[in-house]
């Protein structure tokens, strides 16, 4: 889209291996970090790789046939990240995303899929197991990840002008495609499905509407829409706060048209604000990260693909936990102590200082990219 794009630094080096803390704390479910917050929520990203170039996740111009995505081999295998989560569930993780890239470019998925929904929560609970996706290869998946025991899912989908759709995906999928991903989903009850917008201004603020009378009238209470302010994640979309289209306009646009009552939240640490359409054909969300940050609940912990903890979307540096899960084949107490010791000494909270403008300046600036930990 013409916007100027910054070279890739590779940030994927920059980890500190995790540490095994010399006295062996036993996960209890009630791990809390320095500004008091709980572990709930783990994204699992599993895969580098996606057949999009969205400008504002993988411009083409760095994500190119010369970029290099991670080797089969540095991946964790399904048995691993199977037992890391098992792990995160014992200290009290309830909810497992899973993302990428692309998450149904990883083959088989639905054996990962398979495995973790035999996890439970301390108390015996499943987890609540959900996946985002671009919904390209949905219509073809969907029945086998609802078979394998996926609860829910969530579409990206931006545009639904074919022809703007296609720009902002930069690979010239149709949107027709998507919305047949939708569809599908939506026939094998993985529900509630949300869709995720992510509003860039002067690029597709004009479908807002358009998106919210659509959803509402061929979908109802079965699809969730959120509108997303777009943010600064990474170093390769030259972000600038003129491109960010606050929570408060997007809703004002909708109520011109439908109009929308206030809905309490339903988890703690829940990003989108919920509101309802007033004649009862379902709801929309509002994700406000740049304009009013969630940072002070956040319960989310980021797994990338070769198994490093990040403690925030906007992190530079992440704790690689596969050595211990490969070479030093440390037990489960030894990791589930490393994880333990990383979370409580966790203070991120780039959003809320980013507002304050007191961002922490990261190495060199950069921040890790958000198709290699997920979103
Ligand atoms: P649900 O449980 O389905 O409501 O999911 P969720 O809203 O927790 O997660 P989802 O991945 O759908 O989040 C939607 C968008 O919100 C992401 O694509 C990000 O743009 C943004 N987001 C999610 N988590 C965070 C976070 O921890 N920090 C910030 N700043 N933004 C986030
Ligand atoms: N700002 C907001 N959300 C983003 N995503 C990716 N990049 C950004 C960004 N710069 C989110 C979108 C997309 C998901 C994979 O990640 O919601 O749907
Ligand atoms: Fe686009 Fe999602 Fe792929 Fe990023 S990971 S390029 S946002 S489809
Ligand atoms: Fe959590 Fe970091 Fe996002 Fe704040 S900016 S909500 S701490 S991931």
């Amino acid at each position: 889209m013409g916007d100027a794009t910054i070279p890739l630094v590779d940030l994927r080096h920059a980890a500190l291996k995790a540490k095994v803390p010399a006295v062996l704390t036993p996960a209890t479910g009630l791990l809390s970090d320095r500004l008091g917050r709980p572990l709930r929520d783990l994204r699992i990203s599993v895969t580098d790789r996606c057949n999009f170039r969205c400008s504002y996740c993988m411009p083409k111009e760095v994500f190119d046939s010369q970029y290099r995505f991670l080797p089969q081999s540095s991946l964790l295998s399904f048995e691993e990240i199977t037992r890391t989560a098992r792990v995160f569930a014992a200290h009290g993780v309830h909810k497992i995303r899973l993302t990428g890239g692309e998450p149904l470019l990883r083959k088989h998925l639905e054996v990962l899929v398979e495995m973790l929904s035999g996890l439970r929560t301390p108390d015996g609970h499943p987890l609540d197991l959900t996946l985002t996706t671009n919904a390209s290869l949905l219509t073809r998946k969907a029945q086998a990840l609802k078979d394998a025991g996926l609860q829910r899912i969530t579409i990206s989908l931006d545009a639904l002008d074919d022809a703007i759709f296609r720009r902002m995906n930069d690979v010239d999928f149709p949107v027709a495609d998507v919305l047949a991903g939708i569809e599908a989903a939506a026939r094998v009850g993985l529900g509630p499905i949300k869709v995720n917008m992510v509003v860039k201004r002067g690029v597709n603020d004009h479908e807002i509407v358009p998106m919210a009378r659509f959803f509402r009238e061929h979908f109802g209470a079965a699809v969730v829409l959120r509108f997303i302010e777009y943010m600064d994640v990474g170093s390769t979309n030259g972000w600038a706060m003129d491109h960010v289209m606050p929570s408060e306009e997007v809703r004002q646009r909708i109520q011109n048209h439908f109009a929308l009552k206030a809905l309490q939240a339903s988890a703690e640490g829940e990003t989108a604000q919920r509101w309802a359409y007033s004649d009862g054909r379902g709801e929309v969300g509002f994700i406000s990260s740049v304009t009013q940050a969630f940072c002070r609940d956040c319960n989310r912990a980021r797994l990338s693909t070769e198994g490093r903890l990040y403690l925030c979307l906007f992190a530079s540096q992440g704790y690689d936990l596969r050595p211990l899960l490969r070479e030093e084949q440390a037990s489960d107490e030894q990791l589930a102590a490393a994880i333990g010791l990383i979370w409580q000494n966790r203070d991120d909270r780039y959003s809320e200082l980013r507002g304050q403008n007191a961002a922490p300046s990261q190495a060199g600036g950069r921040k890790v990219e958000m198709h290699y930990i997920g979103g």
